[in-house]
């Protein structure tokens, strides 16, 4: 296992897959490294690429805008996705590209050893719970896998689309909230 200063060279020189070739800036995460909650997202779209940073594009915001309603603070989470460079023009990432670059979400993980994962859309079930699961199926209900506890809920630019997924999320972000409270009250996170 790397530590942080190590993984962070790492994929700064990564050129494991294609995507290495023609991103801008490589997206590692953002938030508290010490946080008891840890959100996996897709991949990079354009903003992201450009200031190196996940979550900061038309998706990132309205994610923020949850997260501040639910009045969960930046301190108690890291936000990161399952690719760390951008795939070209916003397509899903291959199986290809995922299995060249999760080696490093699971050092991350490994790293800041969160209490819950949120995992935001279908890229993020697909290789955290399960290849064969449906986020339609399977969102809103909480899975105990390994040690951590997994919230599968919709990816942030569905909502951008479909305006029907805010109240689902906005529910499955309210369980969130209630485990995040019950971890803080225990003192089970710094
Ligand atoms: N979508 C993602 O999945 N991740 C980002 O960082 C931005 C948009």
């Amino acid at each position: 296992m790397l530590d942080w200063e190590e993984l962070i060279r790492e994929c700064t020189n990564c050129i494991r897959c294609d995507l290495g070739k023609t991103r801008t800036n490589i997206v590692i995460g953002r938030g508290n490294i010490h946080a008891p909650m840890m959100l996996i997202g897709e991949g990079p779209g354009e903003q992201e690429d450009k200031e190196g940073l996940p979550f900061v594009g038309p998706a990132g915001k309205l994610l923020d805008l949850l997260l501040n309603a639910m009045m969960i603070k930046e301190k108690y989470y890291y936000i990161c996705n399952i690719v760390k460079c951008r795939p070209p023009g916003n397509r899903i990432p291959t199986d290809e590209e995922a299995a060249q670059c999760i080696p490093f979400l699971r050092n991350q993980v490994a790293l800041i050893r969160p209490k819950i994962i949120v995992c935001l859309g279908s890229t993020a079930v697909k290789y955290v719970v399960d290849r064969n699961a449906r986020i339609t199926q399977i969102r809103g209900q909480w899975i105990d896998k390994k040690g951590y506890w997994i919230m599968p809920t919709f990816h942030p630019a569905a909502l951008l689309r479909d305006d029907s997924k805010k109240v689902l999320m906005w529910k499955d972000f309210k369980k969130v909230k209630e485990k995040l409270d019950e971890i803080v009250a225990n003192g089970e996170c710094v």
